[in-house]
């Protein structure tokens, strides 16, 4: 076990780690996703160093040139991490000591991997929760699209999975638009804790040389540098809660999957999927299963199972930076990776479902889900809730024994039952009286589900600007 003297840390070890240490220890595997932000703050810390006075002018252009080269050199390929780069920061100062020499050296100044691995993990996760974001607007727009196609399709509403009261199907599925709305609405508050930089933190106690913290922020698109640098350094609050946003959107989208799934089945019968979004058996060839809305809700267990590993190893961590925290990084590439995989693939399967407007108009007044509307009804007409409710329920007693529906029974059966149950209750014992009468603010009346998606729209507009995705 010789000496080598790559690692960051040789001076006061004779040997060199052994085989096992190194394996156990090594994070490049992982971390060289964190690459390109590394390098984006070895060059934020230059400048930061150039204002102290500790590189001269001709030093700094020095360093930005090898910090192209090497930029160049990551993103081709052609520099990639060995086994002696304990780390991705190991690497990247290897990478410009092999092109600087001693200049290269230099720029450990001031910074520890402590510091340096909080900054290069937050940027990248700025980074790519925006991408999350993008992708989440686009699978808003294709609810959108159907919510506003089905405004008019009438269909049964569920609790308990039961026929409940007929809504508009477009209401129904803009539902999920609000869903995601509040998750993106938790990334951007997210993004006020996560938009606060550690870099001049160091190990844990702050600089010696003059560094601007501040500064460096700045450069890195940072709001503010964080106040404690021992907090800085061992803070990953950050992290957990994204991936408690990462989770969310996942239950979002396996609540998504499971209606679709039920939606597609043949008992239902709502939806067909398109052959696109869909995928056959190797043995049965009737058969078109929905994969994507499968996959969807599987893949929030492991989501949440990210989250809650993360909690498990921030639990007790005594102070300042401990190499526990190393641990923080694959359950978040995990679900980053994840999600980006996953909500295209809603987004696809969402647009080009097919939906059976007829089989669900035919379908959203059964099994009784009228009955709410003459209790209402009779409500307007001056009888208590509680004895309406009575009125109601008799009404399907009746109905049931009858074996025929509410709408079945005639004006003496329903004035049988009460007096109050005049023939002007007819007008709601149909779907368009039972929706339109649901005309409050946030109901299923069709007006109301027009101006809802109309304010879908706006928001989903103002997202797009808050998030970057050109209009
Ligand atoms: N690879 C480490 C991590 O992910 C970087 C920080 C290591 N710091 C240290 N003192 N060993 O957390």
């Amino acid at each position: 076990m010789s000496k080598d003297t790559t690692r960051l840390w040789g001076g006061r070890f004779s040997q060199g780690p052994s085989p096992e240490m190194t394996a156990l220890s090594l994070s490049t595997h992982f971390d060289w996703r964190l690459a390109p932000y590394d390098i984006a703050q070895t060059r934020a810390h230059t400048h930061v160093l150039a204002r102290a006075g500790l590189l001269d002018a001709d030093e700094v252009s020095h360093v930005e040139g090898a910090l192209d080269q090497l930029h160049a050199a990551v993103t081709s390929g052609d520099f990639l991490p060995i086994v002696e780069d304990e780390d991705v920061h190991t690497a990247i100062e290897r990478g410009l000591i092999e092109i600087l020499g001693d200049l290269g050296g230099k720029l450990r100044a001031g910074r520890s991997r402590n510091d340096q691995v909080a900054t290069d993990f937050r940027l990248y996760l700025r980074d790519h929760v925006c991408q999350i974001a993008q992708k989440i607007i686009e699978l808003q727009e294709a609810l959108l699209g159907q919510s506003t196609a089905h405004v008019m399709t009438f269909s049964p509403g569920f609790t308990h999975l039961q026929h409940a009261q007929p809504v508009s199907f477009g209401h129904e599925l803009a539902k999920h638009i609000h869903a995601f709305d509040r998750d993106l609405e938790r990334f951007a508050d997210w993004d006020v804790r996560a938009a606060r930089s550690p870099l001049g933190a160091g190990a844990l106690a702050g600089s010696s040389l003059g560094l601007d913290p501040e500064l460096v922020a700045q450069e890195l698109g940072f709001t503010q540098a964080l106040g404690n640098s021992i907090d800085a350094v061992s803070d990953r609050d950050w992290v957990a809660e994204f991936l408690f946003i990462g989770a969310m959107v996942g239950v979002h989208l396996s609540r998504i999957g499971e209606e679709v799934i039920l939606m597609a089945s043949r008992e239902f019968a709502w939806a067909k999927l398109d052959d696109s979004w869909s995928t056959g058996s190797s043995i049965m060839p009737q058969k078109k299963n929905p994969d994507i809305a499968e996959l969807a809700r599987g893949k929030s267990g492991r989501l949440i199972g990210n989250l809650t590993g993360l909690m498990a190893t921030l639990k007790g961590l005594p102070f300042g930076y401990n190499r526990d925290l190393q641990e923080d990084k694959e359950p978040v590439f995990d679900t980053v990776e994840q999600l980006l995989l996953v909500i295209p693939a809603v987004t696809g399967m969402i647009a080009t479902l097919q939906f059976d407007s007829d089989r669900m108009m035919a379908s959203a007044p059964e099994g009784f889900a009228l009955a709410t509307d003459i209790a209402e009804w009779l409500v307007r007409e001056g009888v208590p809730f509680r004895n309406a409710h009575e009125i109601a329920g008799a009404c399907v007693q009746m109905a049931e024994e009858n074996d025929c529906e509410l709408w079945d029974l005639s004006a003496e059966q329903l004035l049988s039952i009460s007096p109050a149950l005049t023939a002007g209750v007819s007008a709601v014992l149909n779907l368009e009286g039972s929706l339109s009468s649901r005309n409050a603010f946030g109901g299923t009346a069709p007006e109301r589900v027009v101006e809802q998606l109309e304010d879908l729209a706006i928001r989903i507009a103002e997202n797009k600007i808050a998030w970057g995705i050109d209009q």
